[in-house]
């Protein structure tokens, strides 16, 4: 799904904030968000609460496109917020990214996996 720049697309940070493979937490509009840069222009936001517990995503591992959850050991796949593995069954919320220059943009109202 491709969604255009438009007002609700939020800068959160300097691409230059995010280490590789460190996920981070933002506060976007009242959405906690897990932020992930997997490439020198790849970031990735999905949301940061795990579906199966309230237990925060960014506080877990990431591994190529995924981030484990650290309580239950779920993963949840970074590009369609589905978990791959259990106790997990329902999946996070994923947003569109978009960089504009080194800024980092996110938009929480057009979540990608969501109808
Ligand atoms: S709280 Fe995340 S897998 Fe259980």
């Amino acid at each position: 799904m491709s969604v255009e720049i438009d007002e609700t697309f939020l800068r959160v940070c300097a691409i230059g904030e995010l280490s590789l493979g460190e996920p981070a937490l933002a506060e976007i509009e009242g959405h906690r968000v897990c932020m992930v840069r997997t490439g020198e222009r790849e970031v990735h936001a999905i949301d940061d609460t795990c579906s199966h517990a309230n237990v925060s995503l960014s506080e877990g591992e990431v591994d190529g496109c995924t981030i484990e959850c650290w309580l239950h050991g779920s993963r949840f796949s970074l590009l369609t917020g589905e978990p791959t593995g259990p106790p997990a069954t329902r999946p996070v919320a994923v947003y569109p990214v978009r960089l504009d220059g080194d800024d980092v943009l996110v938009s929480v109202a057009h979540p990608t996996n969501e109808s």
